[in-house]
């Protein structure tokens, strides 16, 4: 290990090397990240917490804990310069009215310790992981490669698009939470809650991917470019429900953990699934929609009973928010359709660009395969923040 009076190397010195981290070295960039992360929860919690997210079914075999170190360390005993974690995810491509499964890497947990920051550590792990990624466990993928990867900048803009992951729409509505006698506006009584099983039935089920499948497909056949989309499986959502039932059971004790994990409505045939977030301040608690599920409306009246219910959903949702603490429900990219539903709820509401914070960007490589220089993002939603 670097002794402490010893100094850094440069960033750009050849004697560094990205690799995966030993268990021990990844508890050792918890420990280290944990300054930033850990919240309210205590370092050994965080610590608990980060296994227990690690061992869920979609991050399982997926997920590798990446550090900068200087490759004349010994292993178990390298001085962590800078580290990220990638989770392996599948996703669908479709170029020319051809859609392809594939699989991608989503971006995270990128930390530098604030003693060494400014050192250029992070841009050196970023060129690195951008030479290493595309192919890292795609051995068993028909291309051999990722054709594309993810990230959520909290960075801003510019620093990860020097090394290619570009900015896409990252825009959300937010509504304050509402307690149970505030006044309804939308029939309440026509909305149902969903259980875990029940998000599994009604937002992950097979009808829907084959939809989003035909989706890509169409629009890849009517405009230039390629379509990609990460699959919205149920992998992702106990993902996110096992990081709300962490903290619900560490930081709620008398509480039972949140159960309802989402609303919908049969009639107008449209659900959402949910997530409470739990941050370092009361304010920071947010109840994240992670996805909405819908079919298009064929006539004007369709469209009228569709906002109607979009706007119940989300009523049941702020006063969800209120139940749990939430200081907001707050859903991504919201469609035309359910931007009208907000105005139902609160004319005043407007379509916010974030420039700083969950900045969704894409590093796309298709092109050196004959895809095209341009790709669109489906369902850029909050389940697939990682
Ligand atoms: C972001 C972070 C990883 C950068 O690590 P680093 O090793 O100091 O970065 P480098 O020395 O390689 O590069 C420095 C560049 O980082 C960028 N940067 C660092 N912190 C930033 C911030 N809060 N906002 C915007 N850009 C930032 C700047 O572009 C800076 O460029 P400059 O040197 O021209 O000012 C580090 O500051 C950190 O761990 N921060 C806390 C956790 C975090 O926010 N992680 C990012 C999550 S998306």
């Amino acid at each position: 290990m670097i002794a402490a009076n010893v100094s850094l190397p440069p960033g750009d010195s050849p004697d560094l090397i990205l690799v995966p981290a030993t268990p021990e070295e990844r508890i050792t960039s918890i420990k280290l990240n944990s300054v930033a992360w850990k919240g309210p929860l205590d370092i050994d919690t965080y610590i608990e917490r980060e296994n227990h997210l690690f061992a869920q079914n979609l991050t399982r075999d997926g997920l590798t804990c990446w550090i900068l170190v200087d490759k004349s360390e010994p292993e178990g005993d390298r001085t962590i310069l800078s580290s990220c974690e990638t989770y392996k995810k599948k996703a669908l491509l479709a170029h020319g009215g051809r859609v392809e499964d594939v699989s991608t890497h989503g971006i995270g947990s990128v930390y530098c310790r604030p003693e060494f920051r400014g050192k250029g550590y992070a841009k050196r792990m970023f060129e690195e992981l951008s030479g290493k990624l595309d192919t890292w466990k795609m051995e068993k993928e028909s291309r051999g490669k990722a054709l594309f990867t993810i990230l959520f900048s909290d960075i801003g803009k510019s620093f990860y698009a020097q090394f290619g992951w570009k900015p896409f729409l990252s825009s959300h509505m937010a509504l304050p939470p509402l307690s149970i006698g505030g006044q309804s506006n939308g029939n309440a009584n026509s909305t149902r809650d969903l259980y875990a099983e029940d998000v599994e039935k009604f937002i992950c089920n097979e009808s829907v991917t084959a939809k989003l499948r035909d989706q890509l497909c169409d629009a890849s056949q009517k405009t230039t470019g390629s379509k990609i989309a990460i699959i919205p499986d149920f992998d992702h959502f106990v993902w996110h429900w096992a990081r709300e039932e962490f903290f619900s059971k560490n930081l709620l004790p008398h509480r039972s953990p949140p159960v309802i994990k989402g609303t919908g409505n049969d009639e107008a045939r449209v659900y959402c699934a949910w997530n409470r977030n739990f941050g370092e301040e009361p304010e920071d608690n947010v109840l994240y929609i992670l996805r909405w599920v819908y079919d298009d409306p064929q006539s004007a009246e369709e469209e009228q009973t569709l906002v109607q219910a979009m706007a119940a959903i989300l009523r049941r949702a702020q006063r969800e928010a209120h139940e749990w603490n939430m200081h907001a429900v707050e859903f991504w990219n919201p469609t035309p359709l359910l931007q009208k539903a907000v105005k139902m709820l609160d004319s005043d509401a407007q379509v916010v660009h974030r420039e700083k914070s969950s900045i969704s960007s894409l590093r796309w490589t298709g092109a050196q395969q004959g895809l095209g220089d341009d790709v669109e993002w489906f369902l850029n939603e909050k389940y697939t923040w990682c």
